[in-house]
């Protein structure tokens, strides 16, 4: 078996063939039908904060295209959808009155799913804050975690009849360190005190809409999905080795080490250095059982002491003559084994779906209207690869959720860094399966074939 072969016997029989996408990414139609704005029209509207100007007003205008877009689903083959259910368009206020029409919506795109023969997977919260809520101080307050459960447990009550599979928290990573602390993304603050707070109250918003959902929906199958990274230290130093396990704490356990029972790392508080605001019962509350976890990997890092830089004191260093996909971030296949079987040995997860994984590439159009986008279906076959051998070895994988269906607004990079299987003509909203996309509909074909 080459490298790049994908063990296909090793995936259970009902695998689920996915792909991904968020709300703000794709859906455009911001002031329509009663939708409220999140905090990401007011950060993308911040002059400076978002390459080329860009915004989601429009996006992929897949608010009015969404039917065309189940049809580009179905000619992949895939079998199973996540998307994400966008709180401002559902709850415009945070908490408070509902929007029927943005519940309507979703109950539309679930119904047409399911005609299509497509298992929706819904994320209740991928970075769309209410702009109401961060009016109020947004995830650093405990309140912010209490509206979320309600809103989690109104749309479970509307879809819950349909709709099995459920996430709560989409990179919770990204919404507390890079939303909080780094500043990068919505709503672009640098302060330690205030992520770490977002990150609590971020985990005990999953555990109490966890609890809300199993109320409204009892059978729901409910997960949460962590953006995780295999770390190595750069060098063979003590410095560089301390540095790579306060990243993983970091990036790794301070997210997964709680909803598994084990609390927040010690060593990790007392590097943050900031009271955590908790209260009697939160622990068992953010621990309530998962039924399943959602991985999503792009990059493995390296790491050196940074005593300068912000919490964690350790940054990611670039290994010459790494390959890179467009983003800049480097490709090894391994590490979405490696973090599969962390998953199954050190968590004990009863069931895993990779619930992103993908590469962006500055795709172009070639002459006949063809996109061709080798570099993608090669990473594509290549983690693939990489997760059969996880089954293989053990690991309970039951999906994979390709990032993403379609070319889509890359938050702070707008719409030049493109992650579609599906291009997107921004300016005429042509959709053309690129060459990665058939590669996908190959493997999915290849997989069914063997039931
Ligand atoms: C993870 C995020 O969930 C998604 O929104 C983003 O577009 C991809 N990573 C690629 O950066």
């Amino acid at each position: 078996m080459t490298d790049h072969a994908i063990d296909l016997a090793a995936l259970p029989r009902d695998f689920a063939w996915g792909t991904a996408t968020s709300a703000y990414q794709i859906e455009g139609a911001v002031e329509e039908d009663g939708r409220a704005p999140s905090i990401w029209d007011t950060f993308s509207r911040t002059p400076g904060t978002i390459d080329g100007g860009d915004t989601g007003d429009t996006a992929c205008d897949h608010y009015h295209r969404w039917r065309e877009d189940i049809a580009l689903m179905r000619g992949l083959g895939a079998d199973a959808y996540r998307f994400s259910v966008a709180w401002p368009r559902v709850v415009p206020g945070g908490d408070g009155p509902v929007n029927p029409k943005g519940l309507d919506f979703y109950d539309r795109l679930v119904d047409g799913l399911l005609a299509a023969g497509i298992t929706p997977c819904v994320t209740l919260y991928h970075w769309d804050l209410p702009q109401a809520l961060q009016d109020r101080g947004g995830w650093p307050e405990r309140a912010t975690a209490e509206h979320f459960a309600s809103y989690a447990g109104l749309v479970a009550e509307r879809l819950g009849d349909r709709v099995t599979r459920w996430t709560t928290l989409n990179e919770p990573l990204c919404s507390a360190w890079i939303g909080h602390l780094e500043g990068r993304m919505a709503p672009g603050l640098t302060d330690l005190t205030a992520a770490v707070r977002a990150s609590y109250h971020l985990l005990l918003g999953h555990g109490l809409a966890t609890r809300a959902i199993r109320a409204a929906a009892p059978g729901a199958e409910i997960g949460i999905v962590n953006n995780l990274s295999t770390i190595e230290p750069a060098g063979f130093g003590e410095a560089d080795r301390a540095a790579a396990v306060r990243m993983d704490g970091h990036v790794n356990r301070w997210w997964l080490d709680p909803v598994h029972g084990r609390g927040f790392p010690a060593d990790m508080r007392e590097v943050y250095g900031v009271d955590l605001p908790e209260r009697p019962g939160d622990c068992a509350a953010i621990a309530a059982p998962l039924d399943w976890t959602g991985l999503n990997y792009y990059f493995p890092q390296t790491v050196t002491a940074d005593p300068a830089g912000p919490a964690p004191y350790a940054r990611q260093i670039a290994r010459p003559g790494v390959p890179r996909t467009g983003m800049g971030w480097e490709i090894d296949a391994s590490g979405i084994e490696t973090l599969l079987m962390r998953l199954t040995e050190e968590y004990g997860a009863r069931r895993i779906l990779v619930t992103e994984n993908g590469s962006s590439y500055p795709d172009t159009v070639g002459p006949g209207g063809a996109v061709h986008d080798p570099a993608r279906a090669h990473y594509l076959t290549a983690h693939l690869a990489a997760c059969a051998r996880a089954a293989r070895r053990g690991a309970p994988l039951a999906g994979y959720y390709a990032w993403s269906l379609l070319d889509n607004f890359e938050w702070a990079y707008g719409y030049d860094k493109r992650f579609g299987l599906v291009h997107v003509d921004y300016a005429t909203q042509r959709r053309t399966v690129k060459t990665s996309g058939r590669r996908y509909a190959e493997v999915i074909a290849a997989h069914r074939a063997l039931r």
